[in-house]
């Protein structure tokens, strides 16, 4: 099939490679002239394992190629993806204009039928809003052309998102036609072969499936974050309970680790949009409220934790992070805890020394002004002098620090464990003072 993808970032390139890859004929297109340039270069802008190799392979095959212009893609295209943005406005609701800007650009276009098949995360109703745009530049050009509009969410995760979209668990599709449901068939035969992954259903229910995903999501994390608080606060350990109510399998193990707070380009977004969806219907969602609050609260957890570690004597103390994006195999800072650790602590004076495997580049761009944040290459030299080290994020190659090391290049030995993932006993046995969330202190 001959696919466009509008807008190239980690939907629309995962996307794009993963269709090329499954044997379609795809263009992905994007407004930005540099992203575009880079790409016909081989050079991707975002980090993610294993896409580099995915996209040079198809591109060779002469299965995938790159245009900033709308009209190749919408010409070149049978059915045509739109995966651009849908950032937080000031009251949290979605800005559509990206989306809805492109539905115009297609109306304008047009000249034959189409499939507007509508990838990027939005609210309940923007499909017909998508429609009526492409059917307003239409009219006024007096075309009568027959086009679909359905919505097809993405539910990949950073890190994994290959994976996620080459063997999916789930193909949402909402369509208002049977044309529609044949053609989404036929683009994912390639990707539903083992059993039948798609659930076709009515467009406003595939647009409010996404939302509801995340939203479950990001509750069991703050449910779980609120429990991790009250056991450090009668004295129990987060990670026994954890592992207590996993085994039950109505609850399971998965998404219940207590940490620093979510973030990323979407739950944080998506809890809030979904929330502003129900108030614009008269609703107060008072669960997906409560989420977004314990949420920001937590992600203040860390810092605040230094704080009572040093009695509140943050000013001229050198802290060592490890782990800057908003979660392992991505370079992607969005909305990440690190963010509000590293604002509070140079607010309060610190200097900061940073190491991340991927995200050091994206770091330096928000914080390269600051005199007091420093990246290094080398995990160590990060940790070379500082008061306390804080492993915000957990890179596999965190897991098991090397304590002597640490042990002879901090300047205090004091390490704050936002993942609950390094042995307390053996920090201890190294003479180090350690903190986690929902754990009691030791040493
Ligand atoms: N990132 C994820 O993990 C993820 C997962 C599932 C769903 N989503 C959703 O998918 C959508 C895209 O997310 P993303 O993370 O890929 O965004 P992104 O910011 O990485 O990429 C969006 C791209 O769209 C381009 N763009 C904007 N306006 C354009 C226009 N008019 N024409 C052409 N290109 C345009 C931008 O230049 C950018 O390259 C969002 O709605 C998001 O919520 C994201």
């Amino acid at each position: 099939m001959k696919i466009s993808i509008i807008g190239s970032g980690y939907v629309g390139l995962v996307s794009g490679a993963g269709f090329a890859e499954a044997g379609h004929n795809v263009v992905c297109m994007d407004l930005n002239d540099d992203r575009i340039k880079n790409l016909r270069q081989g050079k991707s802008p975002i980090y993610e394992p294993g896409l580099d190799e995915m996209l040079a392979d198809n591109v060779k095959r002469g299965h995938l190629a790159f245009t900033t212009s709308l009209e190749e893609a919408v010409n070149h295209a049978g059915a045509l993806l739109i995966a651009v943005g849908t950032p937080p406005q000031e009251d949290g609701s979605a800005d559509l204009g990206h989306v809805l800007a492109v539905a115009t650009g297609i109306g304008k276009i047009l000249s034959k039928p189409l499939l507007v098949i509508v990838k990027s995360t939005v609210p309940v109703g923007t499909c017909d809003r998508v429609r009526d745009a492409i059917q307003q530049e239409l009219d006024k050009r007096d075309q009568q052309l027959s086009f679909s509009v359905a919505s097809n969410p993405e539910f990949l995760a950073e890190g994994g998102a290959i994976k996620d979209f080459m063997q999916p668990n789930r193909i949402v599709c909402g369509v208002e036609n049977k044309h529609s449901e044949a053609l989404l068939r036929e683009m994912y035969a390639p990707f539903n072969r083992n059993h039948e992954k798609i659930l076709f259903m009515d467009v406003h229910s595939s647009e409010l499936t996404k939302y509801s995903a995340n939203a479950m999501l990001a509750t069991k994390i703050s449910l779980m974050n609120e429990l991790a608080n009250i056991a450090e606060r009668v004295g129990a350990d987060i990670e026994h309970v954890r592992q207590g109510i996993g085994s039950d399998p109505r609850i399971g193990y998965a998404f219940i680790y207590a940490g620093p707070g979510y973030g990323g380009s979407c739950f944080p977004k998506d809890v809030r949009a979904l929330s502003h969806t129900a108030k614009e219907y008269g609703f107060e969602a008072k669960i997906l409220n409560a989420v977004e609050h314990v949420n920001a609260h937590q992600k203040t957890h860390l810092f605040e934790m230094l704080k009572r570690g040093f009695n509140d004597e943050i000013s001229g103390k050198c802290i060592a992070i490890w782990g800057l994006s908003f979660k392992p195999n991505t370079d992607d800072m969005r909305e990440a805890p690190s963010r509000v650790l590293i604002d509070a602590l140079l607010d309060a004076g610190a200097s900061i020394r940073a190491h991340d495997p991927e995200a050091m580049d994206v770091a330096m761009q928000i914080y390269g002004d600051k005199e007091n944040f420093s990246v290094h290459t080398d995990q160590y030299d990060a940790a070379t002098g500082a008061d306390a080290l804080v492993l915000v994020t957990e890179w596999k190659l965190y897991w098991i620090p090397d304590y002597e090391k640490l042990a002879a290049t901090m300047r205090q030995k004091v390490l704050v464990d936002g993942r609950n993932i390094w042995p307390q006993e053996t920090a201890l046995k190294h003479g180090f003072t350690c903190h986690a969330i929902g754990r009691p202190s030791i040493g």
